[in-house]
């Protein structure tokens, strides 16, 4: 079994050379990826009866804001498609996962 000691968590905004400041491509994936996260949010609601609550797991979110550009994300596509289709959007619950060592404080 791995030890989460041996591995390494990305740098927090507090350090001099951080993640979040040199994650460029990330955001550029992310935006280039947004029509496929778009369609399939749209099909999954389509697909299931009105739910008063969708939860939403980033499993390594990393320290910095990083996981606020999906989520919000998610949160702009999901109040979209519910105000299209007159109904009232669910509450989203999101829900942050990383190594202990994560620096989550550096997420807010
Ligand atoms: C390359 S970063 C990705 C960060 C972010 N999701 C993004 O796309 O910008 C990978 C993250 O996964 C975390 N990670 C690695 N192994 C993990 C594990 N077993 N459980 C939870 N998080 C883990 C690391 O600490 C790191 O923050």
């Amino acid at each position: 079994m791995a030890s989460s000691a041996n591995v390494h968590c990305t740098n927090a905004t507090d350090k001099q050379i951080s993640y979040a400041n040199n994650s460029s491509l990330q955001k550029k994936v992310l935006l280039k990826t947004r029509p496929f996260l778009e369609d399939t949010i749209k099909d999954m609601l389509s697909k299931m009866a009105p739910v008063p609550c969708i939860k939403v797991a980033d499993l390594g979110c990393a320290s910095g804001p990083n996981t606020f550009f999906p989520a919000c994300g998610i949160v702009d596509i999901v109040t979209r498609i519910c105000r299209e289709a007159h109904c009232e959007s669910p509450e989203l619950q999101v829900f942050l996962n990383d190594l202990p060592q994560n620096n989550f404080n550096t997420v807010f």
